[in-house]
């Protein structure tokens, strides 16, 4: 019954929505041949069922299955495998009261603390968003909507100047594949020099997934609250915001323990502005201060 009733859901909602469309937009319905023929009815299909064979049957399965496991998965699984590596490895200590280097400065820091609380509270509402169901709906999920969408707005604005300005330090460099071989040197507990300079490549990796495809889920995101376009249009909009989201939550979760956990202070140096020199010289060994 379960089986019948979800996709019967999602489809009777998907119709609702696309007359709810039709009707903001009158010249799609008029435009309709009149008289009870075959290219009429297939045109009038077309408009409120979308073109099923491309999109539909994919949308369907992946709503009713896919993505709330997805997302349920990631915010179980990275937070669990980090807590082993937590306990097996440690976070990496350095000299907080030794020389000081100016790392990020004010500019710098109010952009991230724009993003960081924006994009936090994106995650957050995405999840109530996407786990509604199973979190019993209510007034405080149709409130997270409002948030996400104000959220977004907040997010992008800041993605640009933070886009610019990391940019030139966020290039790729030879010294990055050195950094993935040993994967920052993040399973050994020795402080060994590691090859990086302003930023590592797992630091690069999230830089350009969070802006770039910040950008890419402000673009679908602006589809699936304006809701423009066809169904079928609509429906490739769901499945990119959906995947893409899932992605940007895991890496989230990742610059959460690694700012939080993995480096002790780390948190200090993106509110100061100063990072120990001890830390510099083994975590990024190629900078020039
Ligand atoms: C509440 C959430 C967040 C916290 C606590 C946090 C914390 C930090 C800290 C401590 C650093 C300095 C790392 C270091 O070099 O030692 C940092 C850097 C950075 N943050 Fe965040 N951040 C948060 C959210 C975000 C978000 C949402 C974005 C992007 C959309 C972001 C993008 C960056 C980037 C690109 C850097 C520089 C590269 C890096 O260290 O990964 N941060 N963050």
């Amino acid at each position: 019954m379960k089986r019948i009733l979800i996709p019967a859901t999602i489809a009777v909602t998907g119709m609702l929505a696309a007359v709810v469309y039709a009707g903001t937009d009158p010249a799609l319905v008029t435009s309709i041949d009149a008289g009870p023929s075959t290219a009429a009815y297939l045109q009038f299909n077309e408009i409120f069922t979308g073109d099923w064979q491309q999109y539909g049957k994919l949308f369907t399965s992946l709503q009713a299955n896919l993505f709330s496991r997805i997302f349920l998965l990631v915010v179980t699984l990275v937070p669990v495998i980090f807590f082993f590596h937590y306990l097996a490895i440690g976070p990496k200590k350095f000299d907080h009261s030794g020389p000081q280097i100016y790392y990020f400065n004010l500019f710098a820091r109010i952009i991230h603390w724009l993003a960081a609380i924006s994009f936090s509270l994106l995650v957050i509402t995405g999840l109530l968003v996407i786990l509604g169901k199973m979190l019993g709906g209510g007034a405080v999920i149709r409130n997270g909507r409002s948030v996400h969408i104000l959220s977004a707005i907040i997010f992008t604005i800041s993605a640009i100047p933070m886009f610019l300005m990391w940019l030139k330090d966020m290039l790729p460099a030879l010294c990055d594949i050195k950094w993935l071989f040993i994967i920052g040197g993040y399973l050994s507990k020795k402080k060994t020099p590691v090859p990086a300079a302003k930023f590592n490549a797992g630091q690069k990796m999230w830089f350009w997934l969070a802006t770039l495809g910040g950008f890419v889920m402000a673009y679908t995101g602006y589809f699936l609250w304006s809701f423009q376009g066809s169904v079928d249009n609509l429906r490739l909009m769901v499945i990119i915001h959906n995947f893409l989201g899932a992605a940007l939550t895991a890496l989230f979760l990742v610059h959460l323990y690694m700012s939080l956990f993995a480096i002790a202070g780390s948190l200090g140096s993106m509110i100061s502005g100063y990072k120990p020199q001890d830390e510099i010289d083994i975590l990024h060994s190629r900078y020039k201060y």
